[in-house]
């Protein structure tokens, strides 16, 4: 492919022909090296996403660095994307360095607040050939730094998706359906119908948050009605904890990093085919390529 794209063209392609594009948040340029290795082996297009903490434990020149190194030597679309992030001038630093996609989450303030926050960031992302994303109503769960208790939780009403989409400009919406970051205590309660109207009523690419967990059949259930990307952190995060933690435990004596990174990367790379496999967007890479430089 040759550099980083934006998101937004592969993932109208991806509305438009009903899969979901997986995303996953990579904290380390093993994880990353993983997530990528898989994609190629699946010929699927890829989003690389980080969290804003990752962003301040990296910093954005290293991850765009590698971001871009893995989107030259790899024959499928990459786009790099800031994950959950409320703070505008980082937005723009992530975009200076070189993401290709970003989310501005003012999902925490009032409906009127959201939209002027987001607006100030539909102009500067769009004059840079950025996609954008944003949330409405409030997905539950922990995601670095930003908590969301249960009871704090809120559905995104369908009425006011539309008004949000058409007011703002966004390329992509993230509608709280009932899914959450984290692991779920029990199974996810994953409002269909809600997310049926929202997507009669917006014709922009969806996107799913808290992608660990959710079973397959709902996932799959969740991509014909509309959502077209799929976030998945906690679960990668697990698998490359795991794996480290079971060389440890059989030789707490280990200080060759390559020892247990070797293993924590087949884990990532193994989970990271079954998400593409779900979502449906393995073998989509040639199509999104075509799409993309058209
Ligand atoms: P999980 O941590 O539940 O996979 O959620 C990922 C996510 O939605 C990131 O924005």
């Amino acid at each position: 492919m040759g550099h980083l794209i934006s998101s937004t063209i592969m993932l109208q392609a991806a509305r438009e022909q009903r899969f979901a594009i997986t995303a996953f948040n990579v904290h380390t340029l093993e994880m990353l090296q993983a997530v990528v290795d898989a994609a190629v082996e699946m010929s699927a297009p890829l989003i690389l996403q980080t969290t804003v903490g990752t962003v301040n434990h990296l910093g954005p020149e290293y991850i765009v660095a590698a971001a871009q190194t893995a989107a030259k030597m790899a024959n499928i679309p990459i786009a790099l994307h800031l994950d959950h992030c409320t703070d505008y001038a980082l937005i723009v630093k992530c975009i200076r360095a070189g993401y290709t996609s970003v989310m501005i989450d003012a999902s925490m303030h009032t409906y009127e607040d959201n939209v002027r926050r987001t607006l100030e960031v539909v102009k500067v992302a769009q004059a840079a050939g950025v996609n954008i994303e944003a949330e409405l109503g409030k997905v539950g769960g922990v995601e670095d730094d930003l908590v969301v208790e249960d009871e704090d939780a809120r559905l995104a009403v369908p009425e006011e998706c539309q008004r949000f989409v058409e007011e703002t400009g966004v390329s992509t919406l993230a509608p709280a359906i009932g899914t959450a970051h984290g692991i779920y205590k029990g199974e996810p309660h994953i409002a269909f119908g809600r997310l049926e109207e929202i997507q009669r009523l917006v014709s922009i690419p969806l996107v799913l948050h808290g992608g660990s967990g959710i079973p397959e059949e709902q996932v799959k259930r969740c991509v014909k009605l509309g959502m077209s990307k799929m976030n998945v952190a906690t679960e990668l995060k697990i698998a490359f904890s795991n794996a480290i933690r079971t060389v440890f435990d059989t030789n707490p004596d280990e200080n060759d990093p390559r020892k247990y990174m070797v293993p924590a990367k087949a884990a990532v790379k193994a989970l990271t085919k079954e998400k593409i496999a779900m979502a449906g967007c393995g073998g989509k890479a040639e199509l999104m390529l075509a799409a993309t430089s058209s």
